[in-house]
């Protein structure tokens, strides 16, 4: 079931997670599909926390990982949590289990190394130096890249987000000091409200509205009452609900029943 607002997002909702991994991974194909056939090449950022997995194993197995023209898309990160590669807290670490090696040991996506960009933590932790470095060293790899857009934000073709019960997307949190700065990559201090409690690492929240399709995948009872405040009478306020940005034209939220338990009538696809 989906439902397209003009002005806002297409909303999805699906009974459960591995639905939401097959569609999620699905119109993944289709975005890139569509962006190498436009444009030669296809850069999309990827998620971190407990969602993606599943997309990832799908994405890593016939018939999409034969089907994506892998050799013309850059893999980047919305945000990484501070800690080295083989740390499981770390995003990269998602990718590195469910993408660069499909479940159960098999090959993973045929994506050739220097097409992926992670935020370099390792090398930033091995070499003494903190967040806002390492997001330093993220963007000046992105300007190499990525192009912009009039306001000098880059433009992915495809940006996954996963949202936090607290409104969060990437690692912009209520109140986060991203928001007042032009840095197209920041380190974020320390979350004590969320675990893991590690600094964290993130792209600025203005690439979210700058990016051609965002993809919002939630799920789980435990998102039902950030779903319901994101689409109900909540006023617009992005500092606070930092997930408001993807309430936008060429975003697609897919949802599974749990996490759409309370999503008002009106925005449901079936109108109910
Ligand atoms: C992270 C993610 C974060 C995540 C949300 C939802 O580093 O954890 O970037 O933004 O997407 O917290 O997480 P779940 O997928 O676990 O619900």
């Amino acid at each position: 079931m989906s439902a397209t607002a003009p002005e806002g997002p297409e909303i999805v909702v699906v009974p459960d997670p591995a639905t939401l991994s097959r569609r999620a991974a699905e119109l993944i194909a289709r975005l890139i599909a569509a962006a190498v056939a436009g444009r030669g090449v296809a850069h999309v950022a990827l998620t971190g926390g407990s969602t993606p997995a599943g997309v990832f194993d799908v994405l890593a197995a016939p018939p999409l990982r034969d089907a994506i023209p892998w050799a013309e898309v850059h893999l980047w990160w919305g945000d990484d949590r501070f800690v080295p590669r083989d740390d499981p807290r770390s995003n990269l670490w998602i990718a590195d289990h469910h993408l660069f090696s499909g479940a159960g040991g098999g090959p993973g996506i045929p994506i050739p190394v220097d097409r992926v960009h992670p935020f370099p933590c390792s090398a930033a932790l091995a070499a003494g130096l903190d967040p806002d470095a390492c997001a330093a060293g993220y963007a000046a790899e992105l300007r190499r890249e990525v192009p912009t857009d009039g306001e000098g934000w880059p433009v992915f073709d495809l940006v996954l987000v996963g949202i936090g019960a607290d409104g969060h997307l990437l690692s912009v949190f209520p109140g986060s000091a991203a928001f007042d700065s032009r840095a197209w990559a920041l380190g974020v201090p320390v979350p004590m409200h969320i675990e893991p409690h590690v600094p964290r690492v993130t792209l600025n929240p203005a690439v979210v509205g700058a990016s051609r399709a965002i993809l919002a995948m939630v799920q789980g009872i435990d998102k039902a009452a950030i779903v319901a405040t994101l689409f109900g009478p909540a006023e617009r306020d992005p500092r606070r609900w930092p997930a408001q940005l993807a309430l936008r034209p060429g975003a697609t939220w897919i949802l599974d029943e749990p996490a759409a338990a309370d999503l008002p009538p009106g925005r449901r696809p079936d109108g109910h």
